[in-house]
C-alpha cells in the first residue's frame, strides 16, 4: 500500500514538473541573462555608448598589445624633430628587405612607383599629382616614419595599414630605393 502511494505521489510530481514545459517558450533557464544577451549591430548607434560612438573607446592611457606610444605630434616642428632624431629600432639582422619590398609594393608603389621615382600607376594615369621622386627629398628614417604615421598633404596616413615593425621594414626599403636613385 505504501509503495502504491509513493508511486502515485511520484507520478503526480513528475507530471507537474513536465506540464510546466511549453513548446512555445524556452524551457526553464538558469541565469537567463546568459542566454538572452543584448545583441548590438556593428556600427549601430546605442544609448550605452557615449558621444554617438558605435563602440567603446579604449580606456585612457591604455595601449593595444604590440603597439607603443608615438611621442611626436602631427606638426611641422615634430616632423622636423622626428627627421633629426628618430631612427630605425630594428637591428641590422632584423631588417628584411624582401618583406619591406612586399609591403612597399602593396601600399606605396601605386603612387610612388616600384623604384621610388614618383611614377606610380596613379601618376601615369594622371589620377594624382605631386608625388615626389625620393631622391629629390631630404628624407630620413625618422621623417619617413612621421609621414607614414600622419601622412603629408595629399598623402594620407598609412598607420592603419602597417604595424610598427612593418613600417620600419618599409622605411628600410624606401632608403634602399632612395640610395639607388641618388647613385
Ligand atoms: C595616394 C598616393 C600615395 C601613397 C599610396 C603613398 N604616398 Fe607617399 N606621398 C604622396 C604624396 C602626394 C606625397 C607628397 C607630399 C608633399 O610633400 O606634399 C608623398 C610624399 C612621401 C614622402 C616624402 C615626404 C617628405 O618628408 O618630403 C615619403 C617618404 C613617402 N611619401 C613615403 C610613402 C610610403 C612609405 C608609402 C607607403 C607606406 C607612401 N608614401 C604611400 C602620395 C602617396
Amino acid at each position: 500500500m505504501k509503495g502504491l502511494i509513493k508511486t502515485v505521489v511520484l507520478v503526480m510530481l513528475v507530471s507537474m514538473v513536465v506540464s510546466c514545459k511549453s513548446n512555445d517558450k524556452p524551457n526553464y533557464q538558469f541565469f537567463p541573462n546568459m542566454y538572452e544577451s543584448p545583441s548590438y549591430e556593428t556600427y549601430g548607434e546605442y544609448d550605452i555608448f557615449s558621444d554617438e560612438q558605435s563602440a567603446l573607446l579604449p580606456a585612457e592611457g591604455t595601449l593595444a598589445r604590440g603597439h607603443s606610444f608615438f611621442e611626436y605630434k602631427n606638426t611641422n616642428e615634430d616632423y622636423e624633430r622626428a627627421k633629426a632624431e628618430l631612427t630605425n629600432p630594428l637591428e641590422e639582422s632584423e631588417i628584411n628587405l624582401e618583406k619591406g619590398k612586399e609591403l612597399y609594393t602593396i601600399y606605396c608603389a601605386i603612387c610612388h612607383g616600384n623604384n621610388g621615382d614618383g611614377q606610380g600607376t596613379l601618376v601615369k594615369r594622371e589620377k594624382i599629382l605631386g608625388i615626389p621622386n625620393y631622391a629629390d627629398r631630404e628624407i630620413t628614417e625618422g621623417s619617413i616614419y612621421h609621414v607614414i604615421y600622419y601622412g603629408k598633404n595629399a598623402m594620407g596616413s598609412h598607420a592603419n595599414f602597417l604595424n610598427e615593425e612593418e613600417r620600419w621594414q618599409v622605411i628600410a626599403y624606401v632608403q634602399k630605393l632612395r640610395s639607388e636613385l641618388t647613385k
